[in-house]
């Protein structure tokens, strides 16, 4: 599914959107007719209200969409994408700017609007189409949207059709679009070439366990960005129960959000020397799966004591890692749907990430502020190092009691960068109730965010 403004400006109608303090000033100026129709009608102007305004004979004269007030706006995302699906098949243009907000951000949301997850099932998303607002740079808006659908369809997509084979055919195909390189390491050669956490908690999968780096760019700061690619979590052998398994389709959603990221990248040709990096496994039980009990070697050189198999992001995301800081590039971000306690502590809505770097901080707060896609600081706390210390090993991969359970996975991750910049966000990936412009199902988190905040703390 490719998400694009409309092409057909002549057929377009035009469109009034009007926030709820503005609606008597601009009812003033409509003719009679126009004012009694939209009057009789209930009309308020509240957020995602819509509808036809009929001239002479019934044509369509211009359509009005309401815009809300600020209270009610606070209160979701993408205001305008509401109206776009509560209107009827068609194209539109703004007919006036917008009362509040990011013109970009909201015909980024109108654009989201149209998407649907429909590879297994006729599904689709709004019919209402947009014309590109003026100021708004399309190829940007466009690329920033497909990329979104991209993210969402490898998360939605189930583990019988996203595996590591299939996660790995999806980096080819993006490397591929955009010419970058692309090259993996499957199974054993993992071992040779000193990848031991991600073989152990991969290799009691039918689909080996690999590790997928993508390059591309020749100039500018080097940026690198990892992701979780565990395209099923079971568990392990401290299996999951039901209620806790049935999502984890969407324990990729790291790396299918990094992939995302590297899209908008290419697409608008930042001036960036890009490396993805994704650990792509399935957590699955076999005979030969990594067990309780059993210390593991690390690329870095590190031992890890396993006491639950179920924290296995934490354990190929490090070996990545630390091959991400042997070049010592200017920034290192890794994403993953990393804890449960993430999602207990700040909820589906947003992403909670780590840093020591107060400059990169403030730049992804402002950043996700400006363009709706908002995150949330959470600390690096140094009391909580010694829980990670389990005495037998240098790490334990998974503490006892829990507490504080998002921290000392990140904790447990920063022992394997020494670079001073770099950038944890512990997803979720899911939006678990359909809003505007974001369906129930796979969601980018923190991607937009970044990218806005890219010029700024790569000073680009
Ligand atoms: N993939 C899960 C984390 C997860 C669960 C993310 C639910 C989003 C929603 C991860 O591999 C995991 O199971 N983590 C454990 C770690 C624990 C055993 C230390 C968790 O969070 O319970
Ligand atoms: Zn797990
Ligand atoms: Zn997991």
């Amino acid at each position: 599914m490719t998400l694009r403004f409309a092409t057909d400006p002549e057929n377009a109608i035009p469109l009034y959107v009007i926030s709820t303090d503005a609606l008597d000033e601009w009812l003033k100026g409509r003719s009679d007719s126009e004012r009694n129709w939209i009057t009789a009608t209930g009309f308020r102007a509240s957020t995602g209200s819509a509808m036809l305004v009929p001239g002479n004979n019934g044509v369509v004269a211009f359509a009005v969409a309401g815009f809300g007030d600020a209270k009610s706006r606070s209160r979701g995302r993408f205001p305008l994408a509401t109206a776009a699906k509560s209107l009827p098949k068609g194209t539109y243009h703004l007919a006036k700017d917008l009362p509040y907000g990011d013109i970009e951000t909201e015909a980024l949301g109108w654009l989201l609007s149209g998407y649907a997850f429909d590879r297994y099932h006729k599904n689709s998303g709004s019919k209402a189409r947009l014309v590109c607002p003026d100021g708004v740079d399309a190829t940007k808006v466009e690329a920033i949207a497909n990329a979104e659908a991209l993210t969402r369809d490898l998360i939605n997509t189930p583990a019988s059709d996203m595996g590591p084979d299939a996660l790995e055919a999806a980096a080819r195909d993006l490397a591929a679009a955009f010419n970058s390189t692309i090259s993996v390491i499957h199974g054993d050669d993992l071992l040779e070439q000193n990848f031991p956490m991600i073989h152990a908690v991969g290799r009691a999968s039918d689909q080996a366990p690999r590790l997928i780096e993508m390059r591309w760019g020749q100039k500018g700061p080097k940026l690198t960005l990892v992701g979780k690619g565990v395209c099923f979590d079971t568990g392990g052998l401290n299996l999951k129960p039901g209620a806790s398994m049935g999502l984890m389709k969407k324990d990729m959603g790291g790396a299918a959000t990094v992939l995302g990221l590297a899209r908008m990248i290419m697409a608008l040709n930042l001036p960036i020397q890009l490396r993805v990096l994704i650990p792509a496994v399935e957590n699955a039980v076999s005979s030969n799966a990594f067990r309780p009990g059993d210390i593991l070697d690390s690329r870095k050189g590190l031992t890890v004591e396993i006491n639950n198999t179920d924290a296995e992001g934490r354990l190929v995301l490090a070996d990545a890692l630390a091959l991400a800081d042997e070049e010592n590039p200017d920034l290192i971000i890794s994403m993953a749907t990393l804890t449960g306690a993430a999602r207990v502590a700040v909820g589906p809505d947003l992403s909670p990430y780590y840093t020591d770097d107060e400059g990169i901080s403030s730049a992804l707060i402002t950043a996700g502020t400006e363009i709706s896609d908002p995150v949330w600081r959470m600390p690096f706390w140094e009391p909580y190092e010694k829980m990670i210390e389990p005495g037998i090993a240098d790490l334990d991969n998974a503490p006892k009691g829990g507490f504080a359970g998002s921290i000392t996975a990140a904790l447990f991750l920063r022992r394997f960068v020494d670079n001073p910049r770099y950038t944890h966000f512990d997803i979720y990936g899911w939006n678990p109730a359909a809003a505007p412009a974001r369906p129930k199902g796979g969601v980018g988190m923190g991607a937009r965010a970044l990218l806005q905040a890219l010029p700024k703390i790569l000073e680009l």
